[in-house]
């Protein structure tokens, strides 16, 4: 399978930041993995623009159920798509925690960014609380049957592990942490979809820089990483892209 590098702009970047996505494609217009970078709604388009015929893909950050409506400051899966986006990011963490979102909810997104087109970019991991009671595979494996629909294939999802206690903290499980979630996420996930799951990208995510990418994608079972704050700088991301065309 084709490795990816995800990265996740989150409520970061105006216009002027497009520079860094200039300078990411001219240092890595035909890396051994793919991309995505996932900017804020306001950016999608341009983006595209700019990724367009590149190794870039651009994806949205999370998307509404519904096709159209009334959803005052809400996006549609369509709506990505036709702003250029390829992938979605659903599920979230900060998405969860901020604005509530249930797995019930999650998986109403996911099935509406599969049937646009989209491939959904579905988001787990644990609290720290949860991991500190040794609840961490419980957790997960019931947030991967609520949000995970039963129609996903390798074509059109991805999915993340992303502890929440990892994001924008510069702490990162071990390695053998690792290798154990993304083990069990491969099992559950045939669980869910069949057989299907041995092709499905599962991303790492939380604290991942160029520091210690290659460690982390020396993991089995890790097919690539979800990046927040190292994905904004272009020599950032770009080091972790390289890092995961090497391994
Ligand atoms: P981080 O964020 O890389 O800044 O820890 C990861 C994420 O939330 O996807």
């Amino acid at each position: 399978m084709k490795k990816l590098a995800a990265g996740n702009w989150k409520m970061n970047g105006n216009r002027a930041a497009l520079a860094e996505v200039t300078a990411l494609l001219a240092a890595h217009p035909a890396p051994a993995c793919d991309m995505l970078l996932c900017p804020p709604t306001t950016l999608l388009a341009e983006m595209a623009a700019l990724a367009a015929g590149s190794a870039l893909h651009v994806g949205g950050q999370d998307c509404h159920p519904n096709a159209s409506g009334a959803h005052t400051g809400d996006i549609s899966a369509a709506m990505l798509v036709d702003a250029g986006a390829s992938h979605v990011i659903l599920g979230h963490s900060e998405r969860r925690a901020d604005h509530g979102e249930t797995d019930a909810l999650v998986l109403a997104k996911a099935e509406a960014a599969i049937a646009a087109g989209l491939i959904a970019v579905v988001c787990l991991g644990e609290t720290e609380a949860q991991r500190d009671a040794d609840e961490t595979l419980a957790v997960i494996g019931a947030q991967l049957d609520g949000s995970v629909p039963h129609n996903a294939t390798a074509a059109n999802l991805v999915l993340a592990y992303e502890p929440v206690w990892a994001i924008g903290t510069g702490r990162t499980p071990t390695l053998e942490q690792i290798a154990e979630v993304h083990a069990f996420l491969r099992t559950r996930l045939t669980g869910r979809i069949g057989t299907a799951a041995a092709g499905v990208r599962l991303l790492y995510g939380g604290s991942v820089k160029p520091s210690n990418a290659a460690e982390i994608f020396a993991v089995s079972d890790v097919d690539g990483a979800l990046v927040g704050g190292a994905s904004l700088k272009a020599a950032d991301f770009g080091a972790i892209v390289s890092a995961l065309a090497a391994a």
